[in-house]
């Protein structure tokens, strides 16, 4: 039989035992939650510029963000060519070659994009015409809001 002191002192001892454990969740959750933190993709503000709506042309842009991995955050940056096709419409091509990650760049005269790694070539729109890269050139999510450009990030390194 238990008597009125023994169920008291067991049920401090449950409450102090639930205390510890909510406690210790609490703190591990602290002190090792940011390690699996990681920035996946964010959108970037970027100076819209003075390109005239369907040029036909490229203007190269640095994304420049934070990321977050684990405990670390750094600065990446990103190069994309952009192009404005209608008044708030715009296409982000990813610099980054699909072959093995050399940074392509636009040539005006021919129209295309041009990897000086492997000699791989892109039309306008990024597909490939030639050369070893196996897939077309990444595309950015790009859009126009007051005023400004956002474009989404793709973990592709701009090494500059
Ligand atoms: Fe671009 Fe090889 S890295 S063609």
């Amino acid at each position: 039989m238990i008597n009125r002191r023994k169920f008291m002192k067991f049920g401090i001892y449950a409450i102090g035992g639930t205390m510890a454990a909510v406690s210790s969740i609490a703190l591990a959750r602290f002190a090792i939650g940011p390690s699996f933190e990681k920035t996946r993709s964010k959108w970037v503000e970027v100076e819209l510029g003075k390109q005239p709506v369907d040029s036909g042309s490229f203007q190269g842009v640095v994304l420049e963000y934070e990321t977050k991995e684990g405990w670390s955050t750094n600065v990446a940056r990103t190069l994309v060519y952009i192009k404005r096709t209608t008044g708030d419409e715009v296409v982000a091509i990813s610099a980054g070659c699909t072959h093995l990650g050399c940074i392509v760049s636009w040539d005006e005269q021919q129209n295309i994009f041009k990897c000086p790694c492997h000699d791989g070539r892109f039309d306008a729109d990024g597909n490939v015409i030639s050369g070893p890269p196996p897939a077309a050139l990444k595309r950015h999510p790009a859009k126009i809001g007051d005023g400004k450009l956002l474009i989404r990030t793709e973990t592709i390194p701009y090494v500059g």
